[in-house]
């Protein structure tokens, strides 16, 4: 895969969820039902990671549902199902998924997403953009998770990339 600077980390494609299974099964639900309940509602749309060979290495999912701590939402989205192949963590998967989920359901008219977000996952989502909305709580299987939100602008335009852009030795562009 290459890491050159600029250069995006993996080919994101939208995919049938099925696809993004063996990743999620891996990595995200383990000894649990792979499925997510609405994975295939036709409102739910899922996006992949790939490597120039075709090796899936990231999934993700969004689905429009309101968010629990911002009523206000006029259109919210849910993130569901983020997981990158253990061997590519670090390298921007994980930004670039976020960031082409973020322009689609801005396509969409979506105007924030949310995340029930592992604690250990919380640096990530913080970031690429997204704030903390609330306090710890469990959600079994797993244990401690951690409300975040992010906003969608209306224009279309990615805020994921344009926040690394801005970051003083951050690139433009996942
Ligand atoms: C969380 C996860 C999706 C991150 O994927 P990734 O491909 O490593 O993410 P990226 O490389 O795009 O990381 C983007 C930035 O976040 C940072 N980051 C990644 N994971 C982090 C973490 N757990 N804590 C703090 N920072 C983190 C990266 O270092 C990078 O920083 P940079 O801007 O300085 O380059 C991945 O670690 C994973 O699949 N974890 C297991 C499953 C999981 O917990 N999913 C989330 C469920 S809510």
């Amino acid at each position: 895969m290459s890491t050159d600077a600029g250069a995006p980390p993996a080919i994101i494609e939208e995919v049938a969820a099925g696809v993004t299974y063996p990743l999620r099964g891996a990595v995200l639900r383990v000894g649990r039902p792979v499925e997510i309940s609405g994975d295939d509602d036709p409102a739910t749309f899922h996006l992949a990671a790939r490597t120039e060979d075709g090796q899936i290495v990231g999934v993700v999912r969004f689905h429009p549902d309101p968010c629990p701590w911002r009523p206000e939402a006029r259109a919210a989205w849910q993130l569901r199902g983020m997981a990158t192949d253990p061997a590519v963590r670090g390298a921007g998967v994980g930004r670039a998924l976020v960031a082409e989920g973020l322009t689609r359901v801005a396509r969409r008219g979506g105007d924030l997403v949310w995340c029930d977000a592992r604690a250990a996952a919380s640096g990530f989502y913080a970031r690429i953009g997204f704030a903390v909305v609330t306090e710890p709580y469990e959600l079994a299987p797993i244990g401690p998770h951690l409300g975040m939100v992010i906003e969608v602008p209306r224009n279309d335009r990615d805020p994921v990339s344009r926040r690394r852009a801005a970051t003083p030795g951050g690139v433009d562009g996942v």
